[in-house]
């Protein structure tokens, strides 16, 4: 069952989610009116602090517990649904498989789940275990796995069925720089097989260099959606500018330097950084009247770590990002 072209893969409109605790009566805001659309065939990466939010949503998409408000739709369909079900691949935050089980047989099972039959379960798990690289563990049980092999037994488990669409919660936790990468890697392999890939972090590196498009979730609420570059590079911090001067610890370079902040002073150059609003003609014109000519001038806009932190400071005065937690019933 595929969503017709154009229509959201996934689709979330002001969800919400309040957990009760049951002795303390105390009730988390753990999701606050969350929305936000996934396009068929992209890579969108689900990016927050611990306790934003992210494993909820993820949870009630895949129709592990329910919305307080607001809906969820999968491939056009409400959640949960067998129908969505059948087309979906799912890596949970901590995987918890029967662990004297090896990965063929993990695999096996899997597919059994989605009444795969003999010939194409071996085939498929053939497949993944090579494609995520556990050919040479295939003998030993999951409970000597590592970390790492763990995960991708994971990741291979999540693609059994041959999903339309896949979602992974903090896919790349716990795995060392060379196995981020090789998540990465397979993420961008699965949309490059047309698949549409939906995944979390609180890492933004791991976020920023695969995403086509990112949400920032803080305290159960979107912050922004947009691709990486749309988000970052929307405010102009400043301008770098780059003289050369023959003297670059002269008093026409002070003169200069006094302009600007961050200066750096090297053999035959001066470097400083100018605030957004100085009018940079003008302190060109004013440093060529003091001998120097213009290497580089160049802006300098916010990153997308700029706009992730500034947002998380921005909702909680600076402390924690988590969730709004409120006493009584
Ligand atoms: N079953 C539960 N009962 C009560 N509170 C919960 C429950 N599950 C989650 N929470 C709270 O809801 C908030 C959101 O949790 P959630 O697990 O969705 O965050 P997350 O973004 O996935 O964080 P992390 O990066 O740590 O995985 C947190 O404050 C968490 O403590
Ligand atoms: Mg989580």
């Amino acid at each position: 069952m595929t969503a017709p072209p154009g229509e959201a893969v996934i689709d979330v409109a002001d969800l919400a989610k309040t957990y009760r605790t049951p002795f303390t009566r105390r009730r988390v805001e753990a999701l606050r009116g969350v929305t936000f659309q996934v396009r068929r065939g992209e890579i969108f990466g689900f990016l927050g602090p611990n306790g934003a939010g992210k494993t909820t949503t993820i949870r009630i998409l895949m129709g592990l517990i329910s919305a307080t408000a607001g809906t969820a739709k999968i491939l056009g369909n409400p959640v949960p649904s067998r129908q969505a079900r059948a087309r979906l691949g799912f890596l949970p935050e901590q995987p918890y498989f029967y662990d004297y089980l090896t990965v063929g047989e993990l695999l096996d099972l899997a597919g059994r789940l989605f009444g795969l039959d003999a010939a194409t379960r071996k085939r498929r798990a053939d497949e993944l275990i090579a494609k995520v690289g556990l050919d040479r563990a295939r003998t030993q049980a999951l409970k000597k796995f590592s970390k790492g092999m763990m995960q991708r037994a994971g990741l291979a488990q999540a693609l059994i069925n041959d999903p339309d669409l896949v979602v992974f919660d903090e896919p790349m936790s716990g795995l060392d720089p060379i196995g981020r990468k090789e998540v990465r890697d397979l993420i961008l392999e699965l949309r490059d097989a047309g698949k549409t890939v939906f995944f979390s972090s609180h890492i933004l590196s791991d976020v920023e260099s695969v995403s086509d498009r990112v949400a920032i979730v803080i305290r159960g609420q979107i912050q922004a959606v947009g691709s990486p570059r749309e988000l970052a590079g929307q405010t102009l911090l400043g301008v770098d500018v780059t003289l050369r001067l023959d003297d670059p610890h002269g008093a026409a370079a002070d003169e200069i330097a006094a302009r600007g902040d961050r200066v750096r002073r090297g053999d035959r150059e001066l470097s400083l950084t100018v605030a957004a609003d100085v009018d940079v003609d003008e302190l060109l014109a004013f440093a060529r009247e003091r001998g120097a000519r213009v290497v580089v001038v160049a802006p300098r806009h916010d990153t997308l770590e700029d706009l992730f932190v500034k947002s998380a400071l921005a909702s909680d005065g600076g402390t924690a990002a988590g969730a709004a937690v409120t006493e009584g019933p």
